[in-house]
């Protein structure tokens, strides 16, 4: 149990040294420049060895043409030397080849590898509003099949072009010899092209279309994994099945449609060089026969007819390519390019260990956009959307003296998580300032903002590795005694000790093989590791039992006498816990002070403790109940209080 290693904690992902060009007027592989220009060497090597590999290539043909013709004229010394001169083009050919196929490849997949990374380095800079509006598909086939189209066409561009240099050479060869066979050994070339371009306009849309269905199945896979649990208890894997054939469907049509263009294509395209060789058979052994020519020439031109089908053809899947790449750029620029709204003022300092004063002095607040996908008219849509969104903070005041513990309390959605994702800044507020220990939560570092403010919630995201690891995963550098500490003042240390590995078990993905309390309770635990000297429990506690809730508190006292605490909760028995309630309605503190006070005064307070709890509290201000939890049969049923429970004094005694 002791011998438990670390898993994923000490950063080795060192980034790419450039980044993309920022100037979005360019075009797409002109703003690539930087990252390519990294890879620099690899790139020159593989164009120079590639150069020469081709003009080697071209030269067989023509010094095989001076071998035939060396036979003719019974010459058989100069035919030894043109042999040893092939053999040495082919050997060249042969080394060469291997060189520029590894540098060029070497810099696609380099520049693969950067793009990715950039892409994921900017996506941690992204902040919520962009999650809320993104599917998890499109991200996925993004940082997949789009990237992988660039590095497709950065690997086979280069050598594509430069083959066409050679071509450019052989036929200027050509045309020295004999300018009307050269012409005729031309005549199907043309129609490569045309035949490609026929394929091209059939398949390039198909690929297009194939790309989004990817991503379209790619999100449904996610969700039905990632939502099996609520795919079996409404029984509807059927319907998840349905979604994903339909889904795997259109894929395959769009596939089969793009299959078809080319069996129908293809066997034109193949069978042109065939029709160009016979065609300078004919014509090149009619000037043979007549003398025009020699033989040597005729089988140098046949050569050079199949040859430079090759560049033709491929030119075509250049094209097609690159259109592919140029698509994939977009939107895989379109990410990059995305601003992080939310980033350090420019010499932000970082936050100091804050005592915890926190004050919202007239927050106005509305989600941006809307949870739909962003299409191209996008920017006037959303714009417009917004305003029609109804404001969740509207002018939203109050203030948290340090050490205090408030209870934030309302209805659901009238924005009580809203707050606390805008004090960490996941959010920023439309207008009014939010200061922590008077400093604006836009004037310091995020991440050291971030640091000091511990928040948990109700639904907390475990990764699937030990349980130590999740614990320590705000400060991977945390001793064990503080591990075991935060542990034990979240109420974890005793079941995660009969777990069979105790803390070296691995739990399953998102902490599936823990009950909803203890995964609660390990989210506490780490948040507590990291000591944050403001503590938010956004509905944190709603699956823990108020007893053992009550014991987190009162080792929460333990902990850190100085810390600003915040609960957001459903429960009377949580509210309880509080110095301090404030009231939330219709984004502003409708009401604030003590619990009892308000239960005196307020009767939007009852009203809404009773909508929101339950039973309903009315008497509950019954003093005279010490600890009334302990003596209700129903106490594990975390939202079932008595309506004695909600006397906050009882907690008190308890905990000083
Ligand atoms: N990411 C989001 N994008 C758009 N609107 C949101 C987003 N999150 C919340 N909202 C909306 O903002 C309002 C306030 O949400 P918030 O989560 O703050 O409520 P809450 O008081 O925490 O509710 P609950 O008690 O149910 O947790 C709700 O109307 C909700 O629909
Ligand atoms: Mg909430």
């Amino acid at each position: 149990m002791n011998e438990f290693e670390r898993v994923g904690v000490d950063a080795r992902h060192s980034p790419p040294g450039a980044t993309i060009d920022p100037e979005t007027s360019l075009g797409w592989l002109r703003r690539l420049r930087p990252v390519i220009l990294e890879h620099r060497r690899a790139l020159i090597v593989g164009v120079v060895a590639g150069l020469i590999a081709l003009i080697a290539q071209v030269s067989v043909p023509a010094v095989a043409r001076s071998a035939i013709d060396a036979t003719r004229e019974g010459s058989s010394g100069q035919l030894t030397t043109l042999v040893i001169v092939l053999v040495t083009l082919g050997l060249a050919r042969f080394a060469l080849g291997a060189a520029y196929r590894y540098a060029l490849f070497e810099v696609a997949w380099g520049v693969e590898t950067d793009l990715r990374a950039l892409l994921y380095d900017h996506l941690t800079t992204l902040s919520f509003s962009y999650y809320d509006r993104t599917q998890s598909g499109e991200v996925i086939s993004r940082a997949n099949s789009d990237i992988r189209s660039i590095q497709v066409l950065l690997a086979f561009g280069p050598l594509i072009l430069m083959s066409t240099i050679a071509f450019a050479i052989a036929f200027g060869f050509m045309l020295t010899i004999h300018v009307k066979l050269a012409l005729v050994a031309l005549c199907t070339l043309p129609f490569v092209y045309l035949f490609g371009q026929q394929l091209r306009l059939t398949v390039f849309p198909l690929t297009w279309v194939g790309q989004a269905r990817m991503a379209e199945l790619a999100t449904i896979v996610d969700e039905s994994v990632n939502g099996t649990r609520v795919v079996k208890s409404f029984a509807a894997e059927e319907r998840q099945l349905n979604l994903l054939a339909r889904s795997a469907d259109h894929l395959r049509w769009v596939n089969n449609e793009a299959f078809r263009a080319r069996s129908t294509w293809n066997p034109f395209i193949e069978a042109l060089p065939r029709i160009g060789s016979a065609i300078v058979l004919l014509y090149g052994g009619l000037l043979a026969i007549d003398g025009q020519v020699t033989v040597g020439t005729l089988f140098a031109f046949n050569a050079y007819v199949v040859m430079l089908q090759a560049p033709f053809r491929m030119f075509g899947f250049l094209l097609l390519q690159s259109q592919r790449a140029n698509a994939a750029a977009t939107r895989v620029y379109a990410v990059l390019d995305e601003p992080a709204e939310i980033a350090d003022a420019p010499n932000a300092p970082p936050m100091t260990r804050p005592q915890g004063v926190i004050r919202f002095d007239d927050v106005h607040f509305t989600y941006p956009g809307s949870a739909q996908k962003p299409t191209d008219a996008d920017t006037n849509f959303n714009g417009h959307d917004s305003d029609a969104r109804p404001a969740v903070l509207n002018g939203l005041t109050m203030s948290i003296n340090a050490g205090e513990t408030i209870a934030i309390v309302g209805r659901t959605g009238s924005g009580k998580s809203t707050i606390a994702r805008l004090l960490a800044r996941f959010y920023e507020a439309d207008s009014g300032t939010i200061s922590i220990d008077g400093h604006q939560v836009t004037d310091v570092t995020v991440a050291s903002l971030r640091h000091y403010i511990g928040l948990v919630f109700d639904e907390p995201f475990l990764f699937s590795t030990s349980v130590y690891d999740n614990i320590a995963y705000g400060v991977p550098n945390a001793s064990r005694v503080e591990v075991e500490r935060a542990a034990r003042a979240a109420q974890a240390h005793d079941f995660i000790m009969d777990l069979d590995d105790g803390y070296a078990t691995v739990v399953g993905e998102r902490g599936y093989t823990l009950s909803g309390g203890q995964r609660q309770r390990i989210a506490i635990a780490r948040t507590l590791v990291e000591n944050p000297a403001i503590l938010i429990l956004d509905d944190a506690t709603s699956a823990i039992d108020v007893t053992v809730e009550e014991a987190i508190h009162h080792a929460l006292d333990d902990l850190l006498a100085s810390r600003t605490t915040i609960l957001i909760a459903h429960r009377l028995s949580t509210i309880a816990l509080a110095d301090r309630v404030l009231l939330i309605e219709d984004g502003v503190v409708a009401a604030q002070g003590t619990h009892h006070e308000l239960m005196a005064t307020e009767s939007r307070y009852v009203q809404i403790l009773a909508e929101t709890s339950d039973p309903p509290p009315a008497g509950s201000t019954n003093p005279d109940h010490p600890n009334p939890d302990r003596t209700n049969p129903d106490h594990t049923n975390p939202d079932h209080t008595n309506p004695d429970h909600t006397d906050p004094d009882h907690t008190d005694g308890d905990r000083s």
